[in-house]
């Protein structure tokens, strides 16, 4: 019999562990293939193994497997200096990228996306990786993809691709000089740049729709693997203050080009809520003005423990001192930007969209293990607007301020230990994972606690 396939899907603003969960997946399941394909670097799935952490933002998480296939598809937006990078380091650390196969139809990040994405992004708060700007020329059809700088026999195609970055740089040039006061990008420095970086992966492009496809024919098992949650996803997240791709099975639907329906839908929830960057964010706890201020270390690290006092604090409903409390168990800074994480309580609103969106059928819950000794916890399961229970996610999120949310209050656990076995949980983490699932309305299959490949729970 044939092995399921898999989606994992991000089911709230990002950063929910997705990355160890896919780690998890292709090898309890020995799985053929992964296909990432949404976003871009603003995506860091880390994976964490005996010998440290693999941060990785572009190359799919099966990576580490070395029979396994790594696709990265249509979808994606590929900035091509930065997977260099990647595979360099990822080389460093004697891991091969031999297996690793990028679409023709891949839409390539270009020094012009990064910088018009440092320029305007702020507002919003991006990862500045220049993501908006590349899925607004794809959209503009003015983008360049893989297949403008690598042809059908893998070499590389300097005549065309210099012509189409002549042409658009040129007019980007216009945009920097008249619009934003900025000089103008040399195209000779970005032709030389591209075509250095070219010779790396120039063997590992494929039209990936029909690989795809053909795998499939041959049998072979698939994770795809999604990018950013369901709550950054541009139609159906906190717009604006979303990512330019869409999230889940839809962006599956776009970045294969395949009609594929994975058995296994995943949705990847943390047991708390965070965020990174500018946006509504409902269930968060302490003000994001301060956090800003009093929250941010030093690049790698990470905050102190909480004192006893400021644990004190945080369990008679200071919100600053709980989130605090969040980010410094959780070390909630971003692996791509580094920016301190807003933490609030787990929003079950906000997951059960993503339930929807994709047609989830199993959750794996995360970071359990971070709710360790907080005495009380609550879950958001609606919101008050003026005087009505809401159960939908609402769309007009400027007006999200007035939607209260409506907690359920749930007893804490002292600590999960070293369990290995569900059953062998506190019956308040037990009581904490099932009322979820009731909640949610999908069962909860994997309950990690801990960062490491094996800490995780099967249930
Ligand atoms: P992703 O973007 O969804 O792949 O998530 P990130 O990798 O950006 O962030 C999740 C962070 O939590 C990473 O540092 C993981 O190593 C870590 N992590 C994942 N699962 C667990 C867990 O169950 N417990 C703890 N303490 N850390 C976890
Ligand atoms: P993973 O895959 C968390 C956020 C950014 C910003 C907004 C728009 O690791 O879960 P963008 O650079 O995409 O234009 O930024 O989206 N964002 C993420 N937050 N995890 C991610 O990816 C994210 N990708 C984008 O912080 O608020
Ligand atoms: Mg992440």
């Amino acid at each position: 019999m044939n092995k399921p396939s898999v989606l994992i899907a991000g089911a709230q603003f990002g950063d929910e562990g997705k990355g160890k969960i896919v780690d998890l997946l292709v090898q309890k399941g020995d799985l053929d293939v992964v296909v990432r394909f949404n976003g871009g670097a603003n995506a860091g799935h880390t994976i964490v193994l005996d010998d440290g952490k693999y941060p990785l933002h572009l190359i799919p998480s099966g990576i580490l497997h070395k029979e396994t296939i790594n696709i990265i598809a249509a979808g994606v937006v590929v900035d091509p200096l930065f997977l260099v990078k990647e595979i360099e380091n990822l080389a460093t650390r004697g891991i091969s990228c031999e297996n690793l196969f990028l679409s023709d139809r891949a839409h390539m990040v270009m020094p012009w996306h990064r910088a018009l994405d440092a320029q305007q992004g702020g507002r919003l708060g991006t990862t500045a990786k220049g993501i908006g700007p590349c899925y607004e020329d794809r959209a503009g059809r003015r983008g360049l993809r893989v297949g403008d700088l690598i042809n059908e026999d893998g070499q590389i195609d300097v005549e065309h691709f210099s012509q189409r970055v002549r042409e658009v740089c040129a007019e980007k040039n216009v945009q920097f000089e008249k619009v934003h006061n900025l000089p103008g990008l040399n195209p000779d420095e970005i032709i030389a740049e591209f075509v250095k970086a070219a010779e790396t992966f120039k063997s590992k492009v494929r039209d990936t729709g029909a690989m795809i496809a053909s795998l499939i024919q041959e049998g072979k098992s698939f994770l795809y693997e999604g990018a950013q949650g369901s709550l950054l996803d541009v139609d159906w997240g906190t717009y604006p203050y979303v990512t330019s791709s869409s999230v889940g099975l839809a962006g599956c639907y776009v970045g294969t080009g395949n009609c594929v329906l994975p058995e296994i839908r995943m949705g990847v929830v943390k047991a708390y809520g965070t965020r990174v960057g500018e946006g509504v964010f409902p269930a968060e706890l302490g003000a994001y003005e301060r956090i800003k201020e009093q929250d941010k270390v030093p690049p790698g690290g990470t905050l102190p423990p909480l004192t006893p006092e400021e644990q004190k604090l945080a369990s008679d409903g200071d919100e600053y001192w709980m989130g605090r409390w969040l980010r410094a168990v959780g070390a909630e800074y971003g692996t791509t930007t580094g920016r301190p994480r807003r933490c609030g309580w787990l929003d079950v609103v906000a997951v059960r969209q993503a339930v929807r969106m994709s047609g989830l059928n199993q959750i794996a819950l995360t970071k359990l293990d971070v709710l360790d000794g907080i005495p009380k916890l609550k879950v958001c399961v609606a919101y008050d607007y003026h005087g009505k229970r809401v159960t939908d996610f609402p769309a007009r999120t400027h007006h999200l301020q007035d939607y209260k949310p409506i907690y359920e209050e749930l007893e804490g656990w002292e600590t999960l230990g070293k369990a290995t076995d569900f059953e062998q949980l506190p019956e308040q983490a037990k009581t904490y994972v099932k009322k979820l699932e009731e909640w949610i309305g999908v069962s909860i299959k994997i309950v990690s606690v801990g960062s490491h490949r094996a800490s995780s729970l099967w249930r």
